[in-house]
This record gives C-alpha cells, sequence and structure tokens, in this order.
C-alpha cells in the first residue's frame, strides 16, 4: 500500500531538495514495495520522507497502524520511542529505525525512578504516562496516554489521584478539564517549551487575522493564546474544517509541510524551532536500513510485555471513548 499524501508543497528550498531526492525516493519505494516494508512517517519528518510513507500520521495514529498491519516489517521514521510503541504492539513483526540514536529528549525526562518514586509519595494515585516516555517507564505505568486523547484517558482512569509524566506542560493542560488531582513530572518538551507569549505577538501583528493552533506540550502561556489546542493531526482536520484562511502554528516547524500539503489554499505561519531528533532520519539513511537490516528495535520480551498492557488499556480505552484530538478556545475556557 502506497498512500500518498504530499499534493502539494510551497515552493522553498526543501521542494528543490526534494526534486534532487527523486531517484533515491523511487529507489526506496521499489525496495520497500519488494520486501513488503511497511513505512510509517510522523507527521514531523521533512517532505521527502513523506514522499516514500505508506502512512503519515500522529503518535496515535502510527501506534494504531503499527499494531494493525500485517506486513512483517515495519520501517518507523520517527523518534525512538515511536518505533520501540510499535514493536511493543507488534512483537512479531521487524521494526527498523533508520537512526536509533534519533531519541526524543522529553521520553528521556522523569522516567521510572521519577514514577517510581512518585508512585511512593502518593500510593493511591495511578501512573498516566505519555506515549513519549521510554519502555521501562511504560513498564511502570497504568495506562498509556498521547496529546489527542490525554484527557479521555485521565478521566477513565479509577482513581482520584493521577501522576502524569513526564510532560509538565501536557499536565497542566490536562488539569484544566478534570476534577482529578493531577501529580506532574518535571519534563517537557524544548521545541513547544521555547515558544513566548512575545513570539505569538509578534507573529500575529504581521497577520492580525490569522488564528493561533497550539500542541497541548506548549506552556500554559501560549495555551491561553491560543483559537485551538490540537494534536499534530488534529491541527491538520481544524485547519481543513474551519472558515479562517491564514493559521499560527506553535508545534514544531516540519508540521507546516503537512498543513501546506494537505490544507491548499490556506497559509501558514510556524512559532516554533526544529525537532533535532526528528531530522536524523534521511533517506539515505533509510536505504541503508533497508538493505542491510540495520537499526532493528530490540527490546527485553519481558519489558516489552510489561509496557503493552498500559499501551493496550490506552488503545482499548480510545475506542470505547471519542478522542477530541482538538479543543477550542471556548471549549478550554469551559474545561469541555
Ligand atoms: P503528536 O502525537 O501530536 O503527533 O505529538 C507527538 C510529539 O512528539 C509532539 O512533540
Ligand atoms: Fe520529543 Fe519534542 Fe521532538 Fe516531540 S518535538 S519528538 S516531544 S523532542
Amino acid at each position: 500500500m502506497f498512500i500518498t499524501i504530499v499534493k502539494a508543497l510551497s515552493p522553498d528550498k526543501s521542494s528543490q531538495d526534494l526534486a534532487e531526492s527523486q531517484d533515491l525516493i523511487r529507489e526506496i519505494r521499489d525496495i520497500a514495495n519488494r520486501q513488503g516494508v511497511f513505512i510509517l512517517a510522523h507527521n514531523y519528518q521533512p517532505p521527502e520522507i513523506y514522499q516514500i510513507a505508506d502512512l503519515i500520521g500522529d503518535s496515535l495514529e502510527l501506534a494504531r497502524s503499527a499494531q494493525e498491519t500485517d506486513a512483517d516489517t515495519i520501517l518507523f521514521c520517527g523518534v525512538d520511542f515511536m518505533a520501540d510503541t510499535a514493536k511493543i504492539l507488534n512483537p512479531d513483526a521487524k521494526v527498523l529505525i533508520p537512526d536509533p540514536q534519533a531519541k526524543c529528549t522529553m521520553a528521556h525526562m522523569a522516567g521510572e525512578q521519577a514514577a517510581l518514586q512518585l508512585k511512593n509519595q502518593y500510593p493511591d494515585a495511578k501512573v498516566v504516562s505519555y506515549v513519549n516516555t521510554t519502555t521501562a517507564t511504560k513498564a511502570v505505568s497504568d495506562i498509556c496516554c498521547t496529546s489527542a486523547n490525554a484527557i479521555e484517558i485521565v478521566e477513565s482512569v479509577d482513581s482520584d489521584q493521577v501522576i502524569f509524566l513526564p510532560d509538565r506542560n501536557l499536565a497542566a493542560y490536562v488539569s484544566r478539564f478534570t476534577g482529578k488531582e493531577i501529580i506532574p513530572a518535571p519534563g517537557y518538551c524544548y521545541v513547544h517549551d521555547e515558544i513566548t507569549p512575545q513570539s505569538v505577538t509578534a507573529m500575529q501583528m504581521l497577520h492580525p487575522d490569522a488564528e493561533i493552533i497550539a500542541h497541548p506540550e506548549c506552556r500554559p502561556t501560549i495555551i491561553d493564546m491560543a483559537d485551538a489546542v490540537c494534536s499534530t493531526s488534529g491541527m491538520t482536520r481544524y485547519c481543513r474544517d474551519t472558515s479562517a484562511s491564514s493559521f499560527i502554528i506553535g508545534t514544531e516547524s516540519g508540521m507546516l509541510h503537512r498543513l501546506r500539503s494537505e490544507v491548499p489554499g490556506k497559509k501558514f505561519f510556524s512559532v516554533a524551532g526544529v525537532c533535532e531528533p526528528m531530522k536524523r532520519v534521511t533517506l539515505e539513511k533509510i536505504k541503508k536500513c533497508l538493505q542491510t537490516g540495520s537499526g532493528e528495535v530490540l527490546l527485553e520480551s519481558k519489558l516489552m510485555d510489561a509496557a503493552r498492557r498500559p499501551l493496550q488499556q490506552m488503545i482499548e480505552v480510545s475506542k470505547s471513548r471519542q478522542s477530541r484530538s482538538c479543543r477550542t478556545r471556548d471549549e478550554i475556557r469551559k474545561g469541555l
């Protein structure tokens, strides 16, 4: 299966790179088709990687499709915790990551020791861990969540106290919608944490009609300014469906490629930087990975089994509770 999602890209330096990479893209698709490799790519990947992907999505969409595919091999264009999640949910598949050093910095903050320490302090609390965590952290958690379902997951746990890790910003966002006591860990994503009210205001002065769309990993001050707060794929749906025609985007700047290709005719402006780990994946590394089988995700089976439980729990809850990957300013204000 090869779904071409990219329809149009802005005429910037990246499209020139894209033209130069066409041979490599064709070669990679040929190998992947011959070997039956299923290629997943996160929304933050660069446009040339979109071209070779079978599916582009947010963390939840990618985790679900990694679990559902019947391909023997999954090649994951993203960061470590995403490839690990694919392996945990589909342990019989071979999962390859083109650069094993593509490590989400937040996923390595507030790990399993922090979870156990907080659990010691709050023995009645349930542990909700964001998928942006290591396998060891997931293994000591009650349930996982992503940016698309964090509120619904927290509401689903049978405890009035919830230890939420590692993202303090996502924890603060979730606490706006629940009566439960949220006990946050001190982690954060450097890309989102660095977005400032000043940079958003400066962009707003240049584009006064633009709506502000933020990712829930942003600081509370940015959430307060936003017209809508969404997961990365939620942003695509929101921007396509709303009547506004220009948007200031508060998430990793690579998201603009997805938005421009999926929502042609509207304008997008970024106030965020680049996620360096995400950009470690290149066409050259992908080709090598396919040719040599390098970059295989290998996890200890007991640890995988322990980490599968909270992930599976998340997937089950997501089936029964409709997750809303986007909330508007009004809904956020009302805590709905
Ligand atoms: P999404 O699940 O919204 O794609 O977010 C993943 C991520 O790492 C954001 O920084
Ligand atoms: Fe991790 Fe932040 Fe990169 Fe997302 S943007 S993968 S949270 S470092």
